[in-house]
């Protein structure tokens, strides 16, 4: 078996443990499905969460320059007119005249149709713009267009002027957003990987313009530190300085963090130094000036911005890539997910040794209880014999089960065992 197989039969064992398991299923699947979306069951929606939480304590609350804000999605269509996106926010796309199939330009094999087999079927490129387009209100014209934000930064840019009247905050400082985004992707792929409806969870950093650089620095140095924060090994983690051809149109300059995932090494996130390409434009459309000014002095500029862009289904696919194990307990093969405790969806399940005896019931319900005020996140297990509830808890990542038996009745203690080690300990419960 080549090294392909061996990585794509990792992200097939992980997508079906996935929809097992109640993290992520695919959209409308009831009705066969909607290409480039997926929803996240009760664990995949908790797993997510605690990822963007994870982020947001990171980056908002744990920093004294940073603001989070919540725009809406719907936005005027001049946000976009501005920005860029109407006219240049598109990928090359081509179809095959044969079966009519459309894929991006940039990474197919033109010489022959991946879906018919035909050969020589594609034309020129055209340009497709990845916007989903709406209308806003009952009238259908031309004055009612909006569209689903491909991302949320630009939520971000036009609050830039209210959030700095309402705290004056010093240079450099941030606002920070987290939220669903849309493109209409020509190819969508890789399960969440590339999607049609996803989430990011970005900032804009505003910054004196002579000093992008140390900034560009200090985030570049925080992307590591989530990165190992969420559990990603260092090794797997890699920067790509994108060339000039290959940047968006408002970048000067960006860093690619890719990662090495099952179906190879590809794109995490992104840090770009956007310049002053965002204000500059809004000042220009709306005719509101954009300036900083550096309090006490006359100075005044148009900021310039560097901005951290996060997938959140992207670090959670990383995360679960990281996560998944195999290895061998009593001669049997095991699977789990060593997910870093403060992400587990679950963080501790407890059963009665036996869910026919009361008495162990009754003590197990109370020991549930208790963890349960304590930390949330806890899950009832009686479910089959001990064995396999040790097996269930371990594929979604829980990192302690705690178990009722005869003792706990006579001595008040439990049995802990450790998801990583299989190893088994007793704990009072008042130390629980
Ligand atoms: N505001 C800058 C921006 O949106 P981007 O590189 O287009 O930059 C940032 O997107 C991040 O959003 C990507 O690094 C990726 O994590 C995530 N992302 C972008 N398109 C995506 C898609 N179709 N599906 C899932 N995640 C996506």
């Amino acid at each position: 078996m080549n090294d392909k197989n061996i990585k794509n039969e990792k992200m097939e064992a992980i997508v079906s443990l996935a929809k097992r398991r109640g993290f992520i299923y695919q959209g409308s699947d009831i009705y066969g499905g909607l290409s480039g979306t997926w929803d996240f069951g009760p664990l995949g929606v908790t797993l997510k969460r605690n990822i963007m939480n994870q982020w947001w304590k990171m980056f908002v609350e744990e920093r004294e320059d940073m603001y989070g804000v919540d725009a809406a999605i719907l936005m005027n269509q001049k946000v976009w007119q501005a920005s860029g996106h109407v006219d240049t926010f598109s990928d090359p796309m081509v179809e095959c005249s044969n079966c009519k199939s459309r894929f991006r330009a940039d990474n197919t094999d033109l010489t022959k149709c991946q879906n018919c087999g035909k050969e020589g079927t594609f034309g020129e490129p055209r340009q497709f713009n990845m916007m989903f387009k709406t209308h806003v209100g009952p009238v259908d014209d031309e004055s009612s267009i909006s569209y689903l934000r491909p991302e949320t930064a630009q939520g971000i840019f036009t609050n830039y002027k209210n959030v700095l009247d309402s705290f004056y905050p010093d240079l450099p400082f941030g606002l920070a957003q987290q939220g669903k985004a849309f493109r209409n992707e020509i190819s969508p792929r890789d399960f969440i990987f590339r999607t049609r409806e996803f989430e990011q969870m970005e900032i804009e950093y505003f910054v004196h313009p002579e000093k992008w650089e140390e900034s560009f620095e200090m985030w570049r140095k925080l992307v590591w530190d989530w990165c190992a924060a969420i559990g990603l090994p260092t090794e797997s983690v890699h920067e790509l300085e994108v060339s000039d051809k290959d940047r968006a149109h408002y970048s000067k300059r960006t860093i690619d963090f890719e990662f090495d995932f099952p179906i190879g090494r590809e794109e995490l996130l992104g840090l770009a130094y956007r310049g002053s390409f965002d204000l500059d434009n809004i000042q220009r459309v709306s005719g509101k000036s954009m300036d900083y000014n550096v309090k006490g002095t006359n100075e005044k500029f148009v900021p310039h911005v560097i901005e951290p862009s996060f997938g959140v289904e992207r670090a959670l696919m990383a995360v679960l890539s990281a996560a998944y194990t195999e290895d061998e307990v009593n001669g049997e093969k095991r699977v789990y997910l060593k997910l870093p405790e403060q992400l587990a969806p679950v963080k501790y399940a407890v059963s009665p040794l036996l869910k026919n005896k009361p008495e162990l019931v009754a003590k197990a319900r109370e020991v549930y209880e208790l963890l349960r005020k304590k930390h949330g996140a806890v899950m009832w297990d009686d479910n089959g014999n001990i064995g396999k509830r040790y097996r269930r808890q371990d594929e979604i990542g829980t990192p302690y089960c705690v178990v009722i038996d005869f003792d706990t009745l006579e001595n008040n203690s439990v049995t802990i065992r450790n998801r990583d080690t299989t190893e088994q300990t007793l704990v009072s419960i008042n130390d629980l």
